[in-house]
């Protein structure tokens, strides 16, 4: 019988066969999502038998709702995540002048989803332009509901813009602004509690998984009170709520000061071997150049939203790209999570059957992770590497691999189904 999945005390029940809603998508959106559906309930079948199963539900957004209920995001779909907690959409083409920022903020937005989730692993196999892709194992956790994301924006010449400026310069005596008379402006909130939820929950992440650091990622040294406030509250939050399973860059340096810097090692390699996890932070800038030098020396990154965006591009790009890079937006207080595909709906090759179901293969098996149905998540993994690894992929990635074999999305999929069984 199929049920809708529960959050009581801070924990998820699932039923054993769970109702999932899925938005298809625009553009490749039918192509992958009917692909990566095969994919997943195979590796269901394969991990539980008959004993437990994926019901899939379709609910309508972008294109398709529009043309079937004439409303990009009917009421129902919004209800339906509501209701059944966990789902997955497809690429989302943006409507243009229909008043809507974006679907997929929208669904975050009501939804609440905090955390932006993107796992970063290399499956052998994959092109990739580091030397070392074997090395990266990194696990962002991008802040999805703050920062000069919030879209409080002033364009030049508007009334607003110039009562913005006005208050700026008469009521708050700020007298940095270069050219007064022509800027437009934004702003960039950054909450205590929207920072803090974000990095409790990339901690929670590192603890369960016995991962070994979480890198708080920001550009404090310039944004002192948003995003040096932002690694502040993290370091608060590690040494106050997680003190027993967690040591601190900032307590290595404390001691550092107080006892010379072999005692401060010494307590830093103890707490390591302890499996304690290591909080550090790093600035931005020089974090894009150590996740590409030194990717081994991350694990978990807790970081702020125009950051991550940025992050996450570049660190899918070490991998092999946004086509197999899969991703989940969630709220750990109330167990809503939407998983999806990172990238877009890629109007130049839909309907051509060149499209790569990775995203959304491996964005199902985060959801399986998420409903703790680790080892139909595992079968995934290990059948699309075995894919992989003999070189049996889609367009995108055929042509950047010598001796490699085209498949259809289609044909990929059912690739992955046989190394399943
Ligand atoms: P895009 O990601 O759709 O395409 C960029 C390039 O990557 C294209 O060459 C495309 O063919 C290729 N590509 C993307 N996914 C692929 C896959 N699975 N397999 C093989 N190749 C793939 O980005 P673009 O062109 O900027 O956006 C197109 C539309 O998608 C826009 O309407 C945009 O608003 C929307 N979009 C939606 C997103 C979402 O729903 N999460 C995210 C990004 C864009």
């Amino acid at each position: 019988m199929s049920q809708s999945i529960q959050f009581r005390h801070g924990e998820l029940i699932v039923p054993d066969q769970p109702v999932i809603p899925f938005i298809e998508g625009d553009g490749i959106g039918k192509e992958i999502t009917e692909a990566s559906q095969r994919v997943i309930d195979a590796a269901v079948a394969e991990a539980y038998g008959k004993t437990k199963k994926l019901v899939w539900k379709e609910v309508l957004a972008g294109k398709k709702a529009f043309e079937l209920t004439g409303n990009y995001l009917p009421d129902e779909t919004l209800e339906a995540f509501k209701n059944y907690l966990v789902g997955i959409k497809g690429p989302l083409e943006t409507p243009v002048g229909e008043g809507i920022r974006s679907l997929n903020v929208a669904l975050r937005q009501t939804l609440d989803l905090y955390v932006c989730l993107r796992p970063i692993r290399w499956f052998k196999g994959v092109p990739s332009p580091i030397r070392y892709p074997e090395l990266v194992d990194m696990h962002i956790f991008r802040e999805n509901t703050e920062d000069i994301y919030a879209g409080i924006e002033f364009m030049t010449g508007t009334e607003k813009a110039v009562k913005f400026r006005d208050f700026l310069i008469n009521e708050m005596g700020v007298d940095k602004i270069r050219f007064p008379e022509s800027s437009s402006f934004g702003v960039k909130p950054v909450s205590k509690e929207g920072s803090v939820r974000l990095i409790k929950a990339a901690v929670q992440y590192a603890i369960e998984r016995k991962l070994p650091s979480v890198t708080i990622v920001h550009k404090g040294n310039i944004m002192k009170f948003t995003e040096g406030a932002f690694k502040n509250w993290g370091y608060d939050l590690a040494e106050n709520e997680f003190a027993g399973e967690t040591f601190t860059w900032r307590q290595y340096q404390q001691i550092e000061k107080q006892s010379g810097k072999n005692e401060a090692f010494a307590v830093l390699e103890s707490a390591r071997a302890s499996g304690k996890v290591i909080i550090k932070d790093c600035i931005t800038d020089a974090f894009l150049q150590e996740s590409l030098l030194h990717p081994f020396d991350h694990s978990v990154i807790a970081t702020l939203n125009l950051n991550g965006d940025y992050i996450s591009d570049q660190l899918a790009a070490m991998v092999g790209g946004i086509g197999i890079s899969p991703g989940a937006n969630i709220n750990y207080n109330s167990g809503y999570a939407i998983f999806e595909a990172t990238h877009g709906t890629a109007p130049n090759i839909a309907g051509t059957g060149k499209a790569n179901p990775g995203s959304l293969i491996l964005s199902g098996a985060m959801l399986l992770e998420y409903l703790g149905w680790y080892k139909a998540a595992e079968h995934v993994y290990d059948a699309m590497e075995h894919t992989f690894s003999k070189r049996r992929v889609t367009s995108d990635l055929y042509s950047m691999m010598e001796g490699a074999t085209l498949l259809s999305t289609s044909d990929f999929a059912d690739e992955i189904i046989r190394n399943i069984h």
